[in-house]
């Protein structure tokens, strides 16, 4: 049985001060976190110690916004894997569409940061997805099955986590609808080629929003952009419930 993950990524906001006031109040939204479920915050590497400090003795784990391909060397303004696993991470997501975009990510690079990770011990959450113009061009099948080949490239898909974020629903407001989340989600899984692995939907996740996704079958867990900055907001999309026979 897959055990769903709820990832946030705080991108580049938060700073200490910031951070560990968001772990006061969010200390009593996982207190009752129900066993069925992991949780998961990549601040900015420099909150890193300060939140994983302040939420010790909680269920939530730290994950970095990436990791470097090489464990130490002559990368200016790089993070290593061994660096982070002396703070405690345990994930790294890879490939996410920013710094695909903003600094020209590609799949080889991403599929060495995931290979890299595992051999670490992190686990990467692989971040694939069309843009707008890929998907009316009938694009997105072709776009995401690409970026999952290159960039799981000998990895083991058992210490993985794929997410699905559709470049067109990140920040924007405009979630895809949880039907076809689900859809690609489980296209997703067909591709990597094991059951079990963990398939993520990620884009303008939200509390109105978060109950109807997790209530679709191939969607294992969400990846949290905005909406995991307000710990109250946050504590409710963790807290997510599906009805009773449904998972
Ligand atoms: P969003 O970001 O929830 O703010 O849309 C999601 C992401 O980029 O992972």
């Amino acid at each position: 049985m897959r055990k769903a993950v709820i990832a946030g990524n705080w991108k580049m906001h938060m700073n200490c001060a910031e951070a560990r006031a968001f772990a006061h109040t969010f200390r009593g939204q996982v207190e009752n976190l129900p066993e069925d479920r992991q949780v998961v915050i990549a601040p900015p590497y420099l909150a890193i110690p300060t939140l994983s400090e302040a939420l010790r003795g909680t269920p939530v784990a730290i994950a970095a916004q990436n990791v470097h391909w090489d464990k130490k060397g002559a990368y200016t303004g790089m993070v290593s894997a061994p660096m982070l696993l002396e703070h405690g991470v345990t994930h790294a997501i890879v490939g996410h569409s920013e710094p695909r975009k903003y600094y020209s990510e590609t799949d080889e690079q991403i599929n060495l940061r995931a290979r890299t990770a595992q051999i670490y011990g992190l686990i990467p959450i692989l971040c694939v997805g069309e843009s707008l113009d890929q998907r009316e061009a009938r694009e997105t099948e072709r776009v995401i099955h690409r970026q999952v080949e290159q960039g799981l490239e000998g990895i083991a898909p058992d210490r993985l986590i794929v997410a699905y974020e559709p470049i067109w629903a990140i920040g924007t407001g405009k979630s895809c609808a949880a039907e076809e989340a689900n859809r690609i989600c489980g296209l997703i899984r067909g591709w990597v080629g094991d059951p079990e692995v963990i398939v993520q939907y990620g884009g303008s996740v939200n509390p109105a929003t978060i109950d109807d996704l997790m209530a679709q079958p191939e969607i294992d867990g969400v990846l949290v952009g905005g909406a995991s900055l307000d710990p109250i907001s946050f504590g409710r999309i963790v807290n997510y419930q599906v009805p009773v026979g449904v998972s």
